[in-house]
């Protein structure tokens, strides 16, 4: 009887608190109350029904990391395992009641306690990794990840770190102990910052109302909140912002960068993703040769459709290493923190490492239709642009560099401006692409420069010859471009007598003559009036001249070309080139007869030509003929 009773008492005292039972059910260690803080209480607008067992894999990552962070372990003891399912499932039914984590998706319960089957410490993973290699992602990933560039320039150190090893269950493999390790290490917000969950584990956790119908309202209603915003702030703000900078000198630039990087976040955040390497191989058909577009020394660029059903342009670069991303993160860098209507855009990117294929780095921009303004003029389309188009193309391409130059912050200095660079969308707008050779120029400083880079015949002399980069190094190529455009010649000739000339030349030698209009190419179609074509001869003679002042500001270019009554100014005599023979301004002088020195042949030609380092092998684009400088000084 008192066994009995005893007995009763003990199956009840199980029955009634099986919880409590600490030597089975440990109490879990991992804080899901982060996801909560981080979606405010709302549904996580990653988490749709499409999407579901992903988002479930990648929060858990995240919460794993903040457990990696706290305890340097990767997982939780196995006899927490029930306990933590719970907190995970309590943390999802407050905002989707109905969904069971462990038997839509097909998790066992002792996934969330397995993983990675080698790494179960930080020291365990830092031990397969060189120290060169941590620092490089310490680096590069320490900062906030909210914006794009940051978060480019750090997944791609991210793919460098390895991710092999086997690994039991599905619910966090090897695969993404790099991004939980560095949530957890390098970032200095770690991973409960919305920047670093969103750029390191794809989550966004900005609430949204509950039908996917709604999701599109809101983007457009967003947008268009933005761009009002972004005037007003842009108005109120410059004019005090410029004051404030001329009274503090530099100590107005923590203003500037706030304004940056909060401009950054609005307009990009909505558009650039970060694609995986199936979604491209499955817009390319595996990269498929019928899909290449273009070929050059960085890689080939391929025609691709994206799940959105938009054509993109895929820009593949080949001979990557873990070391060698720097020019793929700077591009996408330049790229990525720019935005206007005469830049070619950036959809996004995608940086990975496969087993077979090794590191991939690609750049996924919009697809433009009617391919280069080099095809047009020197291709075999054929059918020669009319002026209003050439006219359009011209204003465009001023209106592109303008804004890298005096929009963008900071300031851009493309170095590759040619007409293989200019690409024309489907009504022929121009967009300016390619920023591989981009610069950043913070406070519009003056480089002396080592390294020259651009494509000969229209690199700015004194930059081939002195390295002095500057914002009218650009100018001039754009000079020369719009010179090729107006002439439906190339920047670089041979004449008579085999030897190579400049256009730039021979168009000064026309207009110094009084002869601008023989400039303009015979035959094309639909031609402006006459003072119209004479005044963009004029822009295009005045923008390539040798001597850097006597260049205008890309803004004053734009000036010139959209006010008929802004008139060009007088353009200077150009100086005795500094490697013209003394036969040339022989013969020249008594050519024009007059006694203003000037060489029919050109200055970087010459100097570049005769340079023994200078190299082809990078000459790119879709079909371009002229060779690309890369050469040491
Ligand atoms: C641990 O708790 C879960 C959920 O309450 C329960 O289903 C399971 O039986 C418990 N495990 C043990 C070994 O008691
Ligand atoms: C759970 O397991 C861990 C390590 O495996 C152990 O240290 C801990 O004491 C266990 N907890 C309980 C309540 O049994
Ligand atoms: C869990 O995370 C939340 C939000 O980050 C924090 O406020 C709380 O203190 C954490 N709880 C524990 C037990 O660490
Ligand atoms: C996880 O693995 C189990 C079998 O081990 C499978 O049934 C389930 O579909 C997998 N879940 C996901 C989301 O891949
Ligand atoms: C990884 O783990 C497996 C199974 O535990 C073991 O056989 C293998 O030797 C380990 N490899 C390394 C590199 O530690
Ligand atoms: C990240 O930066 C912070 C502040 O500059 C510094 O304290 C921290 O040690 C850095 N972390 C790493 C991993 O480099």
């Amino acid at each position: 009887m008192t066994l009995f009773f005893f007995f009763n008492l003990l199956t009840l005292f199980f029955f009634t608190l099986p919880f409590h039972s600490l030597s089975l059910n440990a109490t879990c260690p991992l804080n899901f109350t982060i996801l909560t803080t981080l979606s405010g209480g709302g549904r996580p607008s990653s988490f749709d029904s499409t999407t579901r067992c992903q988002f479930i894999r990648q929060a858990f990552r995240l919460v794993q990391s903040d457990y990696l962070r706290r305890t340097t372990f990767f997982l939780p003891p196995l006899n927490s395992s029930d306990s933590c399912w719970q907190s995970f499932q309590s943390y999802v039914n407050s905002f989707e009641p109905t969904f069971n984590i462990r038997s839509f998706c097909g998790f066992e319960t002792s996934f969330i306690s397995q993983g990675c089957v080698n790494i179960t410490t930080k020291s365990d993973f830092e031990a397969l990794v060189t120290n060169s290699v941590l620092q490089d992602v310490n680096h590069n990933c320490n900062q906030s990840l909210e914006n794009n560039s940051p978060c480019a320039l750090c997944t791609t150190s991210v793919s460098t770190l390895p991710a092999s090893g086997p690994s039991i269950g599905n619910l966090s493999d090897c695969t993404a102990y790099p991004s939980v390790y560095v949530a957890a290490f390098s970032n200095r917000f770690g991973p409960s910052d919305p920047g670093t969950a969103k750029c390191l584990f794809s989550l966004d956790f900005s609430s949204e109302g509950s039908s996917g119908g709604k999701k599109k309202v809101v983007i457009v209603v967003v947008s268009v909140v933005c761009v009002f915003v972004l005037f007003f702030v842009i108005v109120g703000f410059f004019g005090y912002w410029k004051l404030k900078r001329k009274r503090r000198g530099m100590g107005g630039n923590n203003t500037e960068m706030d304004l940056g990087s909060g401009l950054d976040s609005m307009d990009q955040s909505t558009t650039l993703i970060r694609f995986t390497i199936d979604d491209v191989k499955k817009s390319t058909k595996n990269f498929h040769r019928d899909n290449i577009i273009g070929r050059g020394g960085y890689g080939n660029v391929y025609r691709g459709v994206i799940s959105d059903g938009s054509e993109v342009a895929l820009k593949r670069f080949k001979n990557c290493s873990a070391a060698g991303d720097a020019s793929f993160t700077h591009e996408v860098e330049v790229i990525a923190s720019i935005r206007h209507v005469n830049l070619v855009a950036l959809r996004g990117y995608c940086s990975a490492t496969t087993k077979y294929e090794g590191y991939q780095r690609i750049i996924v921009t919009d697809l433009m239709k009617n391919g280069s303004l080099h095809d047009h003029l020197f291709g075999s389309m054929g059918i020669k642009l009319s002026w209003p188009t050439r006219q359009q193309i011209a204003l465009g391409t001023a209106r592109g560099l303008a804004y890298l130059h005096y929009g963008a912050q900071p300031s851009i200095i493309h170095r590759d401006i040619k007409a293989s660079n200019i690409l024309l969308d489907d009504r022929f707008e121009a967009k300016v692409a390619d920023f591989g050779l981009a610069k950043f120029n913070p406070e519009g400083m003056t480089h002396m420069s080592t390294r020259v880079a651009g494509t000969m015949g229209y690199v700015a002399p004194e930059y081939a010859l002195y390295g002095q980069l500057t914002e009218r190094s650009d100018v001039f190529s754009f000079g020369v471009v719009l010179l090729e455009l107006l002439s439906g010649r190339k920047a670089l000739q041979t004449d008579n007598d085999g030897q190579p000339s400049a256009l730039t030349d021979w168009a000064w030698s026309l207009v110094r003559t009084g002869r601008a209009l023989d400039v303009v190419e015979d035959g094309m179609p639909e031609p402006g009036p006459q003072q119209v074509l004479e005044k963009y001869v004029l822009i295009a003679v005045l923008c390539s001249h040798p001597q850097l002042y006597a260049r205008p500001t890309m803004d004053q270019v734009v000036k010139m070309m959209e006010t008929a009554d802004e008139s060009v100014p007088s353009i200077p005599e150009r100086p005795i080139p500094f490697v013209a023979g003394r036969l040339d301004i022989e013969r020249t002088v008594s050519m024009s007869g007059s006694g203003q020195l000037s060489s029919p042949t050109g200055y970087q030609p010459y100097t570049l030509e005769s340079d023994p380092h200078s190299s082809n092998s990078n000459s790119k684009e879709e079909g371009s003929s002229s060779p690309k400088i890369l050469s040491t000084y």
